[in-house]
């Protein structure tokens, strides 16, 4: 068995060990649902081209990759955009979608008010097609 530096299982690893989780289990079940849900909401949202991001209060256009999130793609291009956990807990990198379609893994800690104000995280946010974001 594999385990990591501080003697942890890799999260993989333990979705593997138990597929289904024992019914008694809840912690486990809704750890390994919500785990695989993201997993699958990342792979939907994995475009197989490149997607144009517009950070206009930036003026930064970015062409970001084949599943790059968008904080991934804003860095890239040199931006100092506003992130901490990466991975959606923390809420710091949440913008402001202006325009386009934004497929967002789950969970994250993203309030329904806010998505429907038309706030993204970057941080797990991906482009879908052309993406105006105001950064
Ligand atoms: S960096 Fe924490 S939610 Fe995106």
């Amino acid at each position: 068995m594999s385990l990591s530096r501080n003697g942890a299982r890799p999260l993989a690893l333990v979705a593997a060990m138990a597929p289904d989780a024992p019914a008694g289990d809840t912690t486990l079940a809704r750890f390994l649902s919500a785990w695989r849900a993201s997993s699958e909401a990342v792979a939907a949202a994995e475009p197989g081209q490149a997607c144009r991001i517009t950070f206009a209060r930036s003026g930064v256009e970015v062409l970001a990759r084949p599943g790059e999130t968008i904080l991934q793609a804003g860095l890239r291009a040199g931006l100092d955009l506003p992130h901490s956990c990466g991975r959606g807990a923390c809420g710091l990198c949440m913008v402001r979608r202006e325009t386009g379609e934004v497929v967002l893994a789950q969970p994250n800690c993203l309030s329904v008010e806010d998505a429907r104000r038309g706030f993204v995280l970057t941080c797990v946010g991906h482009a879908r097609g052309e993406l105006v974001v105001d950064a």
